[in-house]
């Protein structure tokens, strides 16, 4: 079938298979490989992209049904000077800032999805934001620092800069060195 999407600020229009999964399409056909794929059975939340700005599992929606969608990838999340990528996402900075990621697997779909929570939700708690990301799946992290890179973002996208400091400069759980 004869699919036209826009990604990351490009339209493309392709055949596509109607059984492929838009993050496949997304993937080997579109080159978005940024958009990890840890499950394939909706589960885990790596593969989350916009949907006309809206957070979505694209192993859940094949690539036909996103006929005529705007799609943003964590490859078009990036802005600066005629489009290099060259200033992150507030989200990005604060993942970095606050050390929200290890490995980086679940990163992508972390930021994408928080994105989303974001603009629905500018000054979240963070049960708020636990609740928000609940679909996306993080082996490494434990959580505490993708949500307080999360709360970090949302401060700074209401214009109260950053939250200070970062995981390393919190105080040792009780017990934790017991
Ligand atoms: Fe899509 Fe896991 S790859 S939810
Ligand atoms: Fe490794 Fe989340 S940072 S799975």
């Amino acid at each position: 079938m004869r699919v036209r999407m826009k990604v990351d600020g490009v339209t493309y229009e392709d055949d596509v298979e109607p059984r492929k999964l838009l993050t496949h399409h997304l993937r080997e056909g579109l080159g978005r490989v940024g958009t990890p794929i840890g499950c394939d059975t909706s589960n885990c939340g790596s593969c989350t992209v916009l949907i006309d700005g809206d957070s979505v599992k694209s192993c859940s929606v094949l690539a036909v049904q996103a006929d005529g969608a705007d799609i943003t990838t964590i490859q078009g999340l990036a802005t600066g000077p005629e489009g290099t990528g060259a200033e992150w996402h507030p989200v990005q900075k604060a993942f970095q800032q606050h050390h929200g990621l290890q490995c980086g697997y679940c990163t992508p779909g972390m930021v994408m999805a928080a994105v989303d929570l974001l603009k629905r939700n500018p000054n979240p708690t963070e049960d708020e934001v636990r609740h928000g990301l609940e679909g996306n799946l993080c082996r490494c992290t434990g959580y505490q620092n993708i949500v307080k890179s999360v709360l970090s973002a949302a401060s700074e996208l209401r214009g109260d800069g950053p939250i200070a400091g970062s995981f390393q400069d919190a105080p040792e759980p009780a017990g934790a060195s017991a």
